[in-house]
């Protein structure tokens, strides 16, 4: 695992999107796992502006999100869907054709949840997959005690996610119980992992990732296992490291 320290957010999110767009540039019709949450936002941002100004292109591009809540159609202002449309897809030159994420609303959300997991394999895998980490060290939403072995699948949310979390919604009672990720051996057959951890609050799950023993009970401390995994933090997100 290699652990790069900025000395600030912005610093960190530069960095992040520079691998971003250096795997496009690299490889036009790259297949990548995207990420929500908001230590992603200026992320989004960056690479709209790198779109805008360099002329970054993701036209040849494929992308699959790691999650989405379940109960939520696309067009829920609080849904994953919503939020990719409105970050970024809508803001660079992407096929919406080409772009993912898993279908909250499915009648059968196991179902959707298998065919989605053969949808990332029949494309080829993912190239290069994108992570944030929740302050329980969650990837995607593979809360504590996922196994480091699943795939696909719908999870319920610990109680301390769907705090983090409140505040997109109405009230805490309105906030998803349920979602769908991507499973933690999926993540692991990505080619190459970036996550990007910025802030205080991150610190603690940040040292169980890089420090601590590989365990279910920290799902990011996973990415020890991948060859060629790299994690971005600002000072804040390293300061317990
Ligand atoms: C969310 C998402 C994760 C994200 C994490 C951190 O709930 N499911 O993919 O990485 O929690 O979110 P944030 O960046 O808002 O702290």
């Amino acid at each position: 695992m290699k652990v790069l320290i900025l000395p600030d957010q912005q610093a960190a999110v530069q960095r992040a999107a520079e691998i971003v767009a250096r795997t496009v540039i690299a490889k036009p019709d790259a297949v990548l796992g995207l990420a929500t949450g908001g230590t992603m936002l200026p992320l989004y941002d960056d690479l709209a502006r790198r779109h805008r100004d360099d002329g970054l292109s993701f036209a040849g591009v494929t992308t699959f999100n790691l999650d989405e809540y379940i109960g939520l159609a696309p067009d829920h202002p609080c849904s994953y869907h919503h939020y990719m449309r409105e970050t970024f897809f809508d803001r660079v030159d992407i096929d919406p054709a080409r772009t993912h994420l898993p279908q909250g609303d499915a009648p059968d959300p196991r179902a959707a949840s298998l065919e989605y997991d053969a949808l990332i394999t029949a494309a080829g895998g993912i190239d290069l997959q994108l992570l944030g980490i929740g302050q329980n060290g969650h990837i995607g939403f593979n809360e504590p005690t996922a196994s480091l072995g699943s795939r696909t699948r719908i999870k319920t949310l610990t109680t301390d996610t769907r705090r983090a979390n409140q505040r997109y919604f109405a009230s805490f009672d309105e906030t998803p119980r349920y979602a769908i990720t991507v499973g933690v051996a999926t993540i692991l057959e990505a080619r190459k992992c970036v996550l990007l951890a910025t802030g205080e609050a991150k610190a603690k799950a940040v040292f169980g990732m890089v420090e601590g023993p590989l365990s279910a009970v920290c799902p990011a401390s996973a990415l020890q296992l991948h060859p060629r995994a790299t994690v971005v933090l600002d000072e804040a997100a390293a300061s317990a490291l």
